[in-house]
């Protein structure tokens, strides 16, 4: 049986790769791919010919991500990369912080690395309106508009990050609500807040009170759109400074604060 799949899953990929190539002679992007076995453990890497290992696939992580689907706008590698770069994060001194929450999906992520470690004596803030983009927006390159994702409260994310006490929720316009909290260090930040001054907001507060070796995550980075504002806020700030962003495959990229 386990070879019958095995033939028919090479025979597929050779037809994927055929047709990939061909798209890409025309001028196109490749786009099909899939996963590569029938296991899920390896995806073709377009445009490349190999296929790379892919956990994100995994039984392991996919049951975790089962928690976030439908409370998440992040895709399962990019929570993939969020979840890893919280756990190598959770052994550094400092809280963790997200700003750009949502709906929650991606703060669940974060809350499931400091539970399933019993890290509960670390805090997870957390920054929104929770009532949609800010008026900001209307200005911003991207096309986000104000209001955008304001279909949400503040008490349904709080039911559904329930299961988490140690989760402290700052509600408002960003940077207005880091005021207070100048004294804290933090070992990682996820900043998913897509406009050019929210981004620029949230870098100028946190890069300072970052522990070395701590990590700040942007999830915007290298989309398609977001180059006149989440990317140009972070290449705009790390112009002076040492650390490099680093890109990933998900359009995500990030820092190590040195
Ligand atoms: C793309 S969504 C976040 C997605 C979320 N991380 C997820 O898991 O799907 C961006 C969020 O940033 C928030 N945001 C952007 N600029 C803000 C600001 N200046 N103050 C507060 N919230 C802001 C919006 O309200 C919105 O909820």
């Amino acid at each position: 049986m386990t070879m019958e799949w095995d033939k028919l899953d090479n025979s597929m990929q050779v037809l994927f790769d055929k047709l990939n190539t061909a798209l890409k002679r025309f001028g196109y992007v490749a786009f099909i791919s899939r996963r590569y076995d029938h296991l899920g453990k390896y995806t073709l890497c377009t445009p490349y010919k190999f296929s790379t290992r892919s956990p994100w696939f995994e039984d392991w992580f996919q049951t975790k991500f089962q928690n976030v689907k439908g409370h998440s706008l992040v895709n399962e590698n990019a929570c993939y990369n969020l979840y890893e770069f919280g756990r190598y994060c959770s052994h550094l001194d400092g809280d963790f912080a997200e700003c750009g929450v949502y709906k929650g999906g991606t703060a669940y992520m974060l809350a499931d690395v400091l539970m399933s470690l019993s890290l509960q004596s670390k805090s997870l803030h957390l920054f929104d309106t929770f009532s949609g983009m800010p008026s900001t927006a209307d200005k911003d390159p991207s096309g986000h508009k104000q209001g955008e994702y304001g279909d949400i409260t503040l008490e349904e994310v709080k039911a559904y990050l329930n299961p988490f006490p140690f989760i402290i929720f700052h509600p408002g316009f960003i940077p207005e609500t880091f005021r207070g909290l100048e004294d804290n260090r933090y070992a990682f930040v996820h900043v998913d807040v897509d406009l050019y001054q929210s981004t620029k907001d949230s870098l100028s507060f946190f890069y300072d009170r970052m522990i070395k070796g701590g990590i700040i995550l942007f999830d915007e980075y290298g989309k398609i759109g977001y180059e006149r504002s989440e990317r140009l806020a972070v290449d705009e700030f790390f112009q002076d400074k040492p650390e490099i962003p680093i890109s990933l495959r998900t359009g995500q990229c990030f820092i190590i604060k040195l």
